[in-house]
């Protein structure tokens, strides 16, 4: 592999512009700016080298995107391993985790191992696999965790997501054997009872638009009930897209008590609320649904103060015909990966929520280490693996959803002009992206 320099880049956009020189996959070298030249900070640069020039621009650790649905196997005609994978580089992804709730469900290994092989085939972004707490993700009976934590995919978090585990007692096992196997429980807070027919937030704009409302509550009491099951299993819990101010309470109380829990948050619950359904398009359909503007206002301050621990992006392609129907029969679900690192400039980091030391706290280094990967999230220094996100912090664009890399178009932000991109991804110091290409699909490796 050739030596790559990124030359004039400011990490964590602070301090003075410095040339970053990596080589077999390793940041090596790391000095200030020298505008050319033929070495970096005393270590001289191989003659075959790709130069990234990034004034202006900043470096941010890869990435983690905790929460992606990949749809492969199962739905390959809405997002497969492949496309997802280069909607993820362009992101700015170093790594993603791929939900269980494929078909077949990956709630065996035989499942989860082949997602983490065709991800290193396509070797875009590390695809990491979710496990399903449950068979069939029915509810029931616990899937058999230890073994695909064991296999080659090495399965480290496991979530029945787009489902609740809603049955206490089966969470509470599930909690346990996670425990033992030092392993995560992503929980999709939702009291199946409480939601059944609904299709949005229940609310004022529900009730005047003649929609299945869908009560806060339903996420609320699942959280609660959770950070206790948690604390008394003395395992580690983690709640998927936290939708509501009363959620954010709720994980704020728990932290205070010492449980183990975290919490992820979605750009489009940051920046969207329920008046976007106004028009039924069911673009904006989604679980859990689009809250009131006063949620997405205590979302934004919770990622600010730390209550909230990361960005995850619930990144859900669905197919047009599944999508361009009657609002009730449309499924829920946007796409994400794309469009992420721009909603948080202009929801957290143009409002002064977050510096730029925030973005990486939360986009990279929280998502890697609670789902526990030790070669992401880390500090941009030298010995460190070159997972890397060139971002343009003073451009726009304007989001066209045929122009995304995802082979489903289902963008609530399609046609909204945007802050901010990212110009180049770095996995492992070869460049996976680069002003908005993709690089190919690695040829096949043997593993
Ligand atoms: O909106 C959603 N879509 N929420 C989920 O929990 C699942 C996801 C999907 O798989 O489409
Ligand atoms: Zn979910």
């Amino acid at each position: 592999m050739s030596d790559l320099v990124i030359r004039g880049a400011r990490p964590y956009g602070a301090g003075e512009p410095v040339d970053v020189l990596v080589r077999d996959g390793v940041i090596v070298a790391l000095g200030a700016a020298a505008r050319g030249g033929d070495e970096v900070d005393g270590v001289t640069i191989a003659e075959d080298v790709q130069v990234i020039e990034a004034a202006g621009r900043i470096l941010l650790p890869g990435f983690v995107d905790l929460h992606t649905h990949l749809r492969e196997p199962g739905r390959e005609d809405t997002e497969t391993i492949e496309s997802g994978s280069a909607a993820a580089a362009l992101g700015g992804y170093t790594a993603v985790f791929a939900m269980a709730n494929t078909d077949p469900v990956a709630d065996t290994a035989v499942v989860t191992d082949h997602v983490w092989r065709r991800g290193r085939e396509v070797g875009l972004v590390d695809v990491h696999p979710v496990g399903a707490v449950t068979v069939g993700l029915a509810g029931k009976q616990l899937a058999e965790m230890g073994t695909m934590a064991a296999g080659v995919g090495r399965v480290r978090m496991f979530s029945d997501d787009g489902h609740c585990v809603d049955d206490p007692l089966i969470m509470r096992r599930a909690l346990e054997y996670a425990k033992s196997l030092d392993v995560l429980i992503a929980q999709h807070a939702e009291e199946p009872r409480l939601t059944r027919g609904a299709v949005a937030h229940e609310g004022p704009t529900a009730a005047r638009l003649g929609l299945a409302g869908w009560p806060r509550a339903a996420e609320e009491s699942i959280v609660a009930r959770d950070a206790l099951l948690a604390r008394d299993a003395g395992a580690r819990v983690h709640i998927c897209h936290a939708s509501t101010s009363g959620t954010v309470e709720l994980v704020k109380w728990a932290k205070a008590q010492g449980i183990s829990i975290t919490a992820e948050v979605t750009p489009h619950h940051l920046l969207l609320d329920d008046s976007r359904l106004e028009t039924y398009d069911a673009v904006n359909k989604v679980n859990p649904p689009l809250r009131e503007a006063s949620d997405a206002e205590a979302l934004r301050r919770a990622v600010a103060d730390g209550v909230i621990d990361c960005i995850a992006t619930d990144h859900a392609p669905h197919a047009e015909q599944d999508k361009c129907c009657e609002f009730a029969a449309a499924r829920p679900g946007m796409l994400g990966l794309e469009t992420a690192l721009s909603i948080i400039v202009e929801t957290l980091v143009t409002p002064g929520l977050l510096d730029w030391r925030g973005v990486a706290r939360v986009m990279s280094e929280n998502p890697a280490r609670i789902a526990g990967l030790d070669d992401q999230g880390r500090p941009i220094a030298v010995g460190e693996p070159a997972n890397l996100t060139l971002v343009d912090p003073d451009t726009s664009w304007t989001v066209r959803a045929p122009e995304l890399a995802s082979i489903s178009g289902n963008t609530p932000f399609d046609a909204m002009t945007l802050p901010a991109r990212v110009v180049a991804t770095v996995l492992r110091g070869r460049v996976t992206a680069h002003d908005g290409v993709a690089a190919t699909v690695t040829q096949r490796v043997r593993l």
